[in-house]
């Protein structure tokens, strides 16, 4: 234990608001981002407390044990580890997905990646879905929890994002086919929607960005320059006609991204803006008789 997380852990005696404003202290001093909302939902982590109760009774006295293990998450928080991880567990529309080191954090963005397949998908009663590079199941478990008539596949090549994916479809009570496969391999089959948000990040982009995301979260699900023209290439052997391919795309990339889906033969190809106003989903129709 850090000579920090030892501190931590001698501070039986102290109140639920004198914990959390040292703990805002210390994730400020780490260059914690939000130190006081990470506070506080470690501090209901350690607590088994709501954010709510946490403020109704700033007095109550943590006990040893309450204090050590917000101690302990406090100094995983300012070692830069994602919060999501460190909770354990990360919100994703209506789901909560379990998370760790084997698997990206599911971004809000992906969210609108998941709302356009919806739209597409809207009116097709048992609609056929494949999600590449499923991760945490994110977007494969959000498809059959909102369209609970569609059969979705899912496919990764890493065996630990699997088994995050399989244990949180289980936890959930959703039925998605997970399957370890390498998309660079090619697909095939007669899917009435593909998506993926891929790796996109360039290898010279991930050293600047947030210990979080460069230290923490896996390679081989942040960075990867060929993913996207790979799997644009591949899931136009794998739809069937009029068939919709969606893309998560960099900030940035877009205009990029729908010139090389219309170079492959997509039609209909657009770009949606994320919450932010960024252009970071990208779509298109595919035809057989192009
Ligand atoms: C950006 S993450 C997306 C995770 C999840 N879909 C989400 O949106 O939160 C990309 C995923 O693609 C997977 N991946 C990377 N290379 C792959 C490949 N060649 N074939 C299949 N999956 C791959 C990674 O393991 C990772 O889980």
């Amino acid at each position: 234990m850090s000579d920090e997380a030892e501190r931590n852990a001698d501070s039986e005696g102290v109140t639920t608001g004198e914990a959390l404003a040292a703990a805002e202290r210390r994730l400020a001093s780490a260059g914690v981002e939000s130190p006081r909302v990470d506070a506080e939902l470690l501090a209901g982590k350690a607590l088994g407390a709501t954010r709510t109760a946490l403020y109704t009774d700033p007095g109550r006295e943590l006990s040893a044990e309450e204090a050590a293990e917000l101690g302990r998450l406090v100094e995983r928080r300012a070692a830069r580890e994602p919060l999501a991880y460190v909770l354990g567990e990360w919100g994703f529309r209506r789901l909560t997905l379990a998370v760790d080191r084997r698997v990206l954090v599911p971004r809000p963005e992906t969210e609108v990646v998941v709302e356009r397949c919806l739209e597409l998908l809207r009116g097709l009663e048992a609609p056929t879905v494949l999600d590449v590079g499923t991760g945490s199941g994110a977007i494969a478990l959000a498809i059959a929890d909102e369209h609970p008539g569609a059969r979705v596949t899912a496919i990764d090549v890493s065996s630990g994002a699997l088994e995050v994916a399989r244990a949180n479809a289980l936890a959930g009570g959703l039925d998605v086919d997970f399957e370890q496969y390498d998309v660079r391999d090619g697909l095939e089959g007669a899917f009435d929607l593909v998506v993926s948000n891929p790796p996109y990040v360039t290898a010279e982009e991930i050293e600047a960005l947030e210990p979080e995301v460069r230290d923490w979260e896996p390679r081989i699900a942040t960075v990867g320059e060929e993913h996207t023209a790979v799997i644009a290439q591949a899931a136009s052997r794998a739809l069937v006609p009029d068939g919709h391919l969606v893309l998560e795309v960099a900030d940035g990339r877009a205009a990029e991204v729908c010139a090389l889906l219309r170079r492959l033969g997509y039609g209909d190809v657009r770009n949606v803006r994320d919450l932010t106003g960024r252009d970071r989903v990208v779509e298109g129709r595919w035809s057989s008789a192009r």
